[in-house]
């Protein structure tokens, strides 16, 4: 930092202090991401004042020794989506892509000899948005979120020149058009050119910088913003202009909004391929960054059939490019502890760009991956970075170097317990449980996170802060956090303590599946939490099951002569069948119940329902249908259906699929060829319907 001998000089380092102390006041309240420790932001506020009580009247208006804080950018207004946007399964090489035909093929048991056109277009770097125009004009603009509920854009919607106030020619009563907003790379340039001449934010890639652009409070800093839109898809709509995915982009085109340029069906695979290559080849000379290739099943009959697994439609493919790929040295092996007590080797690098992106760290998954690579600190390693996902590190450029092997440690480095490999693992985990810190703030972390109670404003640097000074041990604890609490810690002021708390306490009634992924079980994400939710529908039917499971895994013992494993099949089939619910097998079962005969976790639960938290009871229908409830089995052949299709069918309708007929099966669906079941059905009076009538009742239903 250096002296300041002259008037002149202080009066330029109090410029540049202030300048800078408030972008860490931004970066660490507003953006929950800090770029300097909190000493070298202390030592930062500290300089400045030793320089304004050396030259009083040098104290500029703007001092961040006049400001309580950092005004953060007011939280944009939160908007639930009609259907729910969506993300995209990935593939890389050619044979996944054929692979993706082939499964929707199976799945919607096509012949040989029947066509599968595919849409192709680029997959474009730039942020969802969602357009709902009702007779034809603009009524809402939202942002992805977290694909339920995203934010309220509007009014920087409208400033964007691709997006019309007004649909031309005929459009539907609702029509919401689905598409990306973007920044062009020219355009992205010239921006960071003007905001480093005003000393604003630098943008790090045009995504972020159109991501920035259009989540803002204020539309006209949106308006001065070169952004760009393009439609690749569409969501809520009272009526769709066609029976095809290019039919509707075709129509939506004709609308005013603009779709890719270089949007295409194909019916082979060769050329599909062919066409991807292509858009590699022109990626460079586009003008804006696009990372893949989107495929999509044309006909949007099939693509209601297919539907959706998770997060991701069944009918929709990216096709990314290769991942980049840099070399650098290998620093330093960091471990680090995650949320289960697994221990991580991170790879700390010399800085390398990667495909325009600066890389520091690097996954080395764990200690065979290590052993694989044979990689010592002082390697030069490749690395390689695709997407979103966490760079890796590929190979050893220098093996065998005169180097100490790495060991990996026997300890946890975070609480010194013993790290231990379990027979037939990879991963090396901690032991200590709740005692180790890392763990603890890992599933506090996870707590809040986004898909699960989705804490706004409640960060990583926020929790380990908190955690360090007692404020913050268990999740209930953050129920009980004061704006006091607050306001007593340094730089935090009235409106951001007011924003957090208000953020902590609109997820007090989180609903049910979010609280359960939160709660971190092992082996239990988002998708167990939602049947778990669906299937119990509230806390107490989830604990009452929970409770009664627990009494007959407890209750089960090795009959007289039952060898180990036997005994282990036999309490495997009866925890999946107390869990009773679609999807969940033995392994998931038992970490569920693992984790509710854990007196402490019991404890934290007590503790979060008496701090004011309680989940809703799940409100989601799953259609009213003659089947909802009830269980099924499918059995014989199915003739145009797939069995996947034909679970997925029933589970829409709330059924549940079972693999054979008992006392407790409602409904037996029965094909040619049937044998076994259709006969122990038959015994037990169970009713039996043919493929024909369960399409009628499908239809019916739907
Ligand atoms: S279709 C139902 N098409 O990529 C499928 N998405 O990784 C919805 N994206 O959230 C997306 N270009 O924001 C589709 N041509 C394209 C796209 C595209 C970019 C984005 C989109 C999506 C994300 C998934």
């Amino acid at each position: 930092m250096g002296d300041a001998q002259t008037e002149d000089e202080a009066a330029a380092e109090l410029e540049r202090l202030a300048r800078e102390i408030a972008r860490h006041n931004r970066l660490y309240h507003g953006e929950d991401a800090p770029e300097i420790s909190d000493a070298d932001y202390d030592a930062l506020v500290r300089r400045n004042a030793a320089l304004e009580r050396d030259f009083p009247h040098l104290v500029r208006e703007d001092s961040p020794s006049r400001q309580v804080g950092a005004a953060p950018e007011g939280p944009l207004a939160k908007v639930a989506h009609a259907l729910p946007m969506l993300s995209l399964d990935n593939a890389f090489a050619d044979e996944e892509v054929a692979e993706f035909v082939a499964r929707v093929r199976r799945f919607l048991k096509l012949s040989e000899d029947e066509e599968v056109a595919l849409t192709a277009e680029p997959k474009i770097d730039g942020l969802s948005c969602s357009l709902r125009y009702e007779k034809g004009v603009l009524v809402l603009a939202a942002t992805r979120g977290d694909g339920s509920v995203g934010e309220d854009v509007t009014p920087n919607a409208r400033t964007i020149a691709d997006i019309p106030e007004r649909l031309r020619g005929e459009a539907p009563a609702v029509f919401e058009i689905r598409g990306e907003v973007y920044m062009s790379k020219a355009d992205f340039a010239a921006l960071n050119a003007r905001q480093a001449e005003a000393g604003g934010k630098i943008f790090a890639n045009p995504r972020n910088a159109a991501a920035g652009s259009l989540r803002q409070k204020d539309p006209a800093i949106t308006a001065a913003r070169p952004l760009r839109f393009y439609a690749h898809g569409w969501g809520e709509a009272t009526a769709v202009p066609g029976d095809t995915q290019l039919a509707v982009m075709r129509s939506i085109e004709a609308w005013g909004v603009p779709v890719s340029a270089d949007l295409e069906r194909f019916t082979d695979l060769g050329p599909l391929l062919a066409f991807y290559r292509g858009i590699e080849a022109k990626r460079a000379d586009l003008g804006f960054d696009i990372d893949g290739v989107v495929y999509k099943v044309d006909r949007l009959d099939w693509q209601r059939r297919l539907g959706q697994v998770a997060r991701a439609p069944r009918w929709a493919l990216a096709h990314k490019f290769p991942a980049e790929r840099a070399e650098t040295i290998l620093e330093a092996i960091d471990i680090q502890v995650g949320r289960t007590g697994k221990l991580t080797p991170v790879a700390r690098l010399t800085p390398v760009s990667v495909g325009g992106v600066t890389v520091t760290n690097a996954t080395l998954h764990n200690a065979d991956e290590i052993a694989r690579l044979g990689v010592r600190v002082g390697d030069r390693v490749l690395i390689q970075r695709a997407g979103d996902v966490i760079p890796q590190v590929l190979e050893n450029l220098t093996p065998g170097a005169d180097r100490a092997p790495y060991i990996f440690p026997a300890r946890c480095p975070q609480c010194d317990s013993e790290a231990v490999r379990e027979e037939g693992e990879v991963d090396i985990r901690c032991t200590g449980g709740l005692i180790c810190p890392a763990q603890r703030v890992e599933r506090l972390r996870h707590f809040v996170s986004r898909h699960a109670l989705d804490i706004e404003g409640l960060g990583i640097v926020h929790i380990e802060s908190f955690f360090r000074d007692g404020l913050l041990q268990s999740p209930a604890d953050i129920f009980r956090l004061t704006k006091a609490q607050l306001l007593g810690r340094e730089r935090w002021a009235e409106v951001s303590a007011a924003n957090l708390i208000a953020a902590i306490d609109s997820k007090r009634r989180p609903p049910l599946d979010r609280f359960l992924y939160a709660l971190g079980i092992r082996h239990v994400g988002e998708v167990t939490a939602r049947d778990l939710a669906r299937r119990y529908r509230s806390w107490a039917g989830l604990e009452a099951m929970v409770d009664a499971a627990l009494a007959v895994r407890a209750g089960l013992q090795p009959a007289l002569g039952e060898d180990e494993r036997k005994f282990a099949l036999r309490r495997d089939k009866a925890v999946a069948a107390a869990i009773e619910t679609p999807n969940i097998g033995p392994e998931v079962g038992n970490a569920i119940l693992d984790f509710f005969e854990e007196t402490h976790n019991r404890e934290v639960l007590q503790d979060l329902f008496a701090a004011g938290v309680a989940p809703q009871d799940v409100v989601w229908e799953t259609k009213a249908s003659p089947v909802s409830g009830k269980t099924l089995v499918f059995t014989g052949s199915l003739e145009t259906l797939s069995r996947d299709e034909a679970k997925a069918q029933a589970e829409k309708l709330g059924a549940k699929v079972a693999g054979s007929v008992s006392a407790k099966t409602d409904l037996v669906i029965a094909g040619p060829g049937a044998g076994s079941k259709l006969k122990k059905a038959q015994d037990l009076g169970v009713a039996v319907i043919d493929e024909a009538a369960w399409n009628a009742l499908v239809a019916e239903a739907g």
